[in-house]
C-alpha cells in the first residue's frame, strides 16, 4: 500500500518546476555570486531562493518531513540523514556553470525514506529534461522511460568525470591521476559540472559510468535513484555499497564496467557529510 507522500507526486513535481523557472529566467543575466569553501565553490542569490521556495513548499504539505538542503547546511543547519522521510535537496547543481551561462544546470531533489530513495526528481529547466524516478517504476526523461547502457567492455566506454569544487591538492592530484589513467582506456572521457546531470547522462546511456570523489550528499541524492531505476548501479567508489554521505560515488551501466574502473583509480576520501 502506498503511504500519503508516495501519492502527492503531482505536487512536488509541480513545486519544483515552477521554482526551477527562476534558473531559465537568470541564467544569461546578472548575478550575485559569491564564494564559500574556496574561489571555485560559488553560491549565488538564485541558489539560496530556490533552496527556500522548495522547503517552504514541501514543508506545507509534509510538516513532518525533514529537509537537507546545500545552502541551508552552508548557513549551519545539521546534514543529518535518519530513517523519517526526508528531502535532500540541490537548488542548483552546476552553480559554476549557471554563474557562466553554460546551460548544463539543474534542481535535483528527492525524497529518501529508512535511509533508501524513494522518489527522484532532476530537472534542467533551461534545456527542458526533466528526469524522474520512484522506486520499483523505472526512470523516465520527459515521460520516457530510460535504460542505462549496456556496455561491458571498458574499451567501448564514455565516461563522466569531474574535477570538483575543491583546490585541495591532494584531491586534484587523485583527480588528475585517475584521468591520466583512463583517458588511454576508453572511447573518450565527458565533464558536465553537474553531479546529477551526470548521473542522469548514464541513466540515459548518454554515458556508460561516471564517478567523482568530493560530492556531497544533494548532488547525488536524486541521481542515485535515477541511474538504478534506469537498470545501472551505484556503488561507492571502491566498489562497495554507496553511502550517500560518504561524499564519493561510481555508477554505471554494468556492474562488469563498475569492476573494470574500481580497478584502474586511485580512491580519495573527503571528510563525510
Ligand atoms: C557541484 C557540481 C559539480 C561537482 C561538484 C558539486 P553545485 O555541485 O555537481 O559537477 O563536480 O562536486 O559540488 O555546487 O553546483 O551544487
Amino acid at each position: 500500500e502506498r503511504k500519503e507522500y508516495l501519492r502527492a507526486d503531482d505536487d512536488w513535481n509541480k513545486y519544483i518546476l515552477i521554482h526551477s523557472k527562476l534558473i531559465k529566467e537568470r541564467i544569461w543575466g546578472p548575478k550575485l555570486v559569491v564564494e564559500k569553501s574556496c574561489e571555485v565553490d560559488l553560491v549565488t542569490e538564485t541558489d539560496q531562493q530556490i533552496e527556500k521556495l522548495l522547503i517552504s513548499s514541501l514543508q506545507k504539505q509534509f510538516p513532518d518531513h525533514k529537509f537537507i538542503g546545500e545552502e541551508s547546511v552552508a548557513d549551519g543547519a545539521k546534514c543529518e540523514l535518519t530513517v523519517s522521510p526526508t528531502w535532500i535537496i540541490d537548488p542548483v547543481d552546476g552553480t559554476m556553470n549557471f554563474v557562466h551561462g553554460y546551460p548544463n544546470v539543474c534542481v535535483s531533489v528527492a525524497l529518501w525514506v529508512d535511509k533508501e530513495p524513494q522518489l527522484a526528481i532532476v530537472y534542467n529547466p533551461v534545456l527542458e529534461q526533466l528526469f524522474t524516478a520512484r522506486r520499483g517504476e523505472g526512470a523516465f526523461l520527459n515521460g520516457s522511460r530510460i535504460h542505462a547502457s549496456k556496455e561491458t567492455e571498458l574499451s567501448k566506454c564514455l565516461l563522466g568525470v569531474e574535477f570538483g569544487t575543491s583546490r585541495d591538492q591532494e584531491k586534484m592530484a587523485v583527480v588528475m591521476h585517475n584521468i591520466n589513467k583512463l583517458v588511454p582506456l576508453v572511447h573518450g572521457l565527458r565533464s558536465s559540472g553537474s553531479a546529477a546531470l551526470n548521473m542522469a547522462l548514464t541513466a540515459i546511456g548518454g554515458t556508460d559510468a561516471n564517478y567523482e570523489f568530493g560530492i556531497h550528499a544533494w548532488d547525488v541524492a536524486a541521481g542515485a535513484l535515477l541511474v538504478e531505476e534506469a537498470g545501472g548501479v551505484i556503488l561507492d567508489t571502491t566498489g562497495g555499497k554507496f553511502d550517500v554521505l560518504s561524499r564519493r560515488y561510481l555508477c554505471a551501466g554494468t556492474q562488469t564496467v563498475a569492476d573494470q574502473i574500481v580497478k584502474i583509480i586511485k580512491q580519495y576520501s573527503p571528510d563525510r557529510d
